[in-house]
C-alpha cells in the first residue's frame, strides 16, 4: 500500500495515482474550450473550475489566471503555468496532494463541487499540453549511438569523438510537434538508392519510430547568460513521452555535413500528460560514471546528477484480417529504461546554453533515442533491424518489419513503479498514414 491514497479510486496498475498528478490540456464535448486539468484515476481536475470554486488558492498562486490564459493557439497551454516556476509549482502540487488525498473533505464531500471540478478521463480529448517555442533533441544514450555508430563506421569508430565531451543535438523543428492520437503521414523526400549517381524524389521506404523522454523547461537563463547545471535540474517542469518519427532513407542522402533535415522535420509525437518532476523525484537514479570527466560546467555534485528509473515501452499495433472484419494485434518491439542514458536531462539543458542561448518556457528538448543493453533493447527499428537488413518478426501478427508499413500504429508507454503505485506516463499512440497521392503534391 502507497503511503498516501486518494478519495478517488485508483487501481494499483493506474498511471495516474495520488503520488503522480500530472498536468494536461483537455476538453469535453459538452464544453470544447481547452482547459488545464490533472489526471487522477479515471478523472481529471479542472484547475480553473477548481479556483472558481475557491478550493486553489496559495500565497504565490493567489488569483493566478495562468489556468485560464488564452495562447496564440485559442485555449490555454500549460505554458502560462510553467512560466511561474519552481516555487508556483510545488505549492500547487502541494496543494493538489492534500485536496485530493483521502483525509480530505472538501471536495470529496460536496457533490456540486465534484460535479463542477471532476470530468471523467473516458469523455476528454487531450490537447498538445503547450505551444512549444524551440525543439531540440539530443543523442544521449550510449548503447544507442555507439550501436548506430557501430553500424556505419565499425566498433573502432562507434562514437564520435565528441560523443563522450559534450551532450550532441540539433535543433528541431516545433511546427510538427503533434499529440498523441493524431495520424502522421509517410513523408516525400530524396532518397539515393545504394551505388546510384543521382536520387529519386518518392515517399519514403525506411520510416522509423524512436523512443526518447522529452523534457519542458520553465524559467530558465537570460539571453546570454548560460544556465549553471545546478539551476538547470529546477529549471526542468515535467516529463512527457516523445516519438521522433524518422525516415532513415532520407536521413542517410540528406544529412553531411548539417545533420537531419527532412527526414525527421515532417512529424514528432509526445504523450498529453506531463508527468512533474517533482512527481519523479522517488525514482532518480545516480547517472552512469562519466569518463573522461565532463568540463566543470556539466559537472556537479553527485546528487545533482540524476535520471529516473523509467520502465519504457514500444509496441507496433497492425491490424489482422479475422473471421467477421479486422483485428488489432499488438507486438512488443522495445522493453527500455530512460536511466540507462549517459548524458541527464539538465547536462542537456546546461549544455544547450553554454553559449548563452536563450531558453523559452514550453521549449520542449527530448533526449534521443533510448537503448539499452538485452532482448528488445534497441529503442528503434533502425538498430533493431540493423539498417532494415534483419526482419523483425511480430509474432503475435504472423509478420515481420523492416521498417514500419502504412496502417502500422506505434504505441509508447513508460511508467515508474512504486511501493503500492504508478507514476506513469499513460501513451504516446500514433497511425502512420500512406504517403500524399502524387496528383496532390
Ligand atoms: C524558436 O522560437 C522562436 C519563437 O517562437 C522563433 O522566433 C525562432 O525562430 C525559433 N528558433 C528555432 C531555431 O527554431
Ligand atoms: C548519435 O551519435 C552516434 C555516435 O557518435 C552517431 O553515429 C549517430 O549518427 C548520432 N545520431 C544522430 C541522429 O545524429
Amino acid at each position: 500500500m502507497p503511503e498516501r491514497t486518494s478519495w478517488v479510486p485508483v487501481a494499483p496498475d493506474c498511471d495516474w495515482s495520488l503520488q503522480n498528478l500530472p498536468y494536461g490540456i483537455f476538453s469535453t464535448k459538452e464544453d470544447s474550450n481547452p482547459r488545464v486539468g490533472v489526471a487522477i484515476g479515471d478523472s481529471i481536475v479542472d484547475l480553473a473550475a477548481l479556483q472558481d470554486a475557491g478550493l486553489l488558492s496559495g500565497q504565490l498562486l493567489g488569483g493566478a489566471t495562468c489556468f485560464r490564459q488564452a495562447s496564440a493557439r485559442g485555449g490555454p497551454t500549460l505554458n502560462a503555468f510553467m512560466q511561474l516556476g519552481l516555487p508556483v509549482w510545488e505549492e500547487t502540487r502541494g496543494i493538489l496532494t492534500r485536496l485530493l488525498a483521502s483525509e480530505e473533505g472538501a471536495l470529496r464531500d460536496s457533490s456540486a463541487k465534484r460535479r463542477s471540478c471532476l470530468v471523467a478521463q473516458r469523455d476528454a480529448t487531450m490537447h498538445i499540453p503547450a505551444q512549444i517555442p524551440n525543439y531540440t533533441d539530443f543523442n544521449a544514450s550510449r548503447e544507442h549511438a555507439s550501436a548506430v555508430g557501430t553500424m556505419f563506421r565499425g566498433p573502432e569508430n562507434a562514437l564520435q569523438p565528441n560523443w563522450l565531451h559534450l551532450p550532441i543535438g540539433y535543433h528541431g523543428r516545433a511546427s510538427s510537434i503533434v499529440c498523441s492520437g493524431t495520424p502522421v503521414r509517410r513523408p516525400w523526400g530524396q532518397v539515393r538508392a545504394p551505388g546510384a549517381d543521382t536520387p529519386l524524389w518518392q515517399p519514403s521506404a525506411a520510416v522509423d519510430f524512436e523512443l526518447e523522454m522529452g523534457f519542458f523547461i520553465g524559467p530558465a537563463n537570460v539571453f546570454g547568460a548560460p544556465l549553471s547545471l545546478e539551476k538547470a535540474n529546477d529549471a526542468i517542469f515535467g516529463y512527457v513521452l516523445v516519438n521522433d518519427w524518422s525516415a532513415r532513407d532520407l536521413q542517410a542522402w540528406e544529412y553531411v555535413p548539417l545533420g537531419p533535415f527532412t527526414s525527421k522535420n515532417w512529424a514528432t509525437s509526445i504523450s498529453p500528460w506531463v508527468v512533474s518532476s517533482a512527481a519523479l523525484a522517488p525514482f532518480r537514479v545516480a547517472a552512469p560514471h562519466q569518463s573522461p570527466m565532463p568540463p566543470a560546467y556539466l559537472r556537479s555534485s553527485p546528487e545533482e546528477l540524476y535520471n529516473y528509473g523509467i520502465e519504457l515501452e514500444v509496441d507496433i499495433v497492425t491490424s489482422r484480417q479475422v473471421a467477421g472484419g479486422e483485428r488489432a494485434v499488438a507486438d512488443a518491439v522495445t522493453r527500455t529504461r530512460m536511466d540507462t542514458l549517459y548524458w541527464t536531462p539538465a547536462q542537456m539543458a546546461a549544455h544547450h546554453t553554454v553559449s548563452g542561448c536563450l531558453l523559452l518556457p514550453g521549449d520542449l528538448l527530448a533526449s534521443g533515442t533510448i537503448s539499452s543493453e538485452g532482448p528488445l533493447g534497441a529503442g528503434c527499428l533502425l538498430e533493431a533491424t540493423r539498417n532494415g537488413k534483419q526482419r523483425l518478426p511480430l509474432p503475435n501478427t504472423g509478420a515481420s518489419r523492416a521498417w514500419l508499413e502504412d496502417g502500422d500504429t506505434v504505441v509508447m508507454r513508460g511508467h515508474c513503479q512504486g511501493d503500492g503505485y504508478r507514476v506513469g506516463f499513460g501513451e504516446c499512440r500514433a497511425k502512420l498514414l500512406p504517403a500524399l497521392d502524387i496528383a496532390c503534391l
